[in-house]
Formats: structure tokens, sequence, C-alpha cells
């Protein structure tokens, strides 16, 4: 059986108060680490992806063996940044 899992990142940049200094990064969903993808084998991946930064951004997919979808792999060339205040969503089969 293949699960459909629908999921909404959205990228944007934060700056945080610690103790004694101003933490500042990239955040999915307000996250650091981001969400967790919780998938099996076979299940469609659908990430939506939410570019909020000022500059373009690409979601490197590391560990996922893209079958039959390698232009979402994230890799600069195969996938083209997403531009700021734009989104895209990456299709993808886990295997
Ligand atoms: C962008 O997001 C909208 C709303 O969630 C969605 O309908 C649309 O398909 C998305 N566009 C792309 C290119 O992913």
């Amino acid at each position: 059986m293949n699960r459909p899992m629908l999921l909404s990142f959205s990228v944007g940049f934060l700056a945080w108060l610690c103790v004694f200094y101003v933490k500042a990064g990239i955040l999915i969903n307000g996250q650091f680490p981001a969400p967790t993808i919780d998938c099996i084998t076979n299940d469609n991946v659908i990430v939506n992806v939410i570019n909020k930064l000022d500059e373009p951004f690409l979601i490197t997919w590391n560990g996922v063996k893209q079958r039959k979808t390698s232009w979402p792999d994230g890799v600069l060339g195969t996938n083209c940044p997403i531009p700021p205040n734009s989104n895209w969503t990456y299709h993808m089969q886990m295997m």
C-alpha cells in the first residue's frame, strides 16, 4: 500500500534570544532540527516547500533514493532553487 503523505515546510529566518546572546538561523516550520518525515517504503511523500527567505533556497533530500524522480533531488543543476516568496512541491516515493 502506498500511503500518500502531504506535508508543508515553511522555510524562514529567525533570530531568538539565548541567555547571553542572540542566535539566528534558517528554520523549517519554526523548528530546528527540521520536522521528521515518518514514512516507510513505497510511501508517496509530497512536500510543499514555501521559501520565506530573502534568497533562493533548495532542499537536498540526502538519503532518499529518488526512484523515477531524479529531478527533485535538490542538487543545483537538476533542480532550480525556489525563489524568495515562492513555493515548490517535491513528490518522492520512498524506497
Ligand atoms: C504552491 O502552494 C499552493 C498552495 O499551497 C499550491 O496550491 C501550489 O500547487 C504550490 N505550487 C507549487 C509549484 O508547488
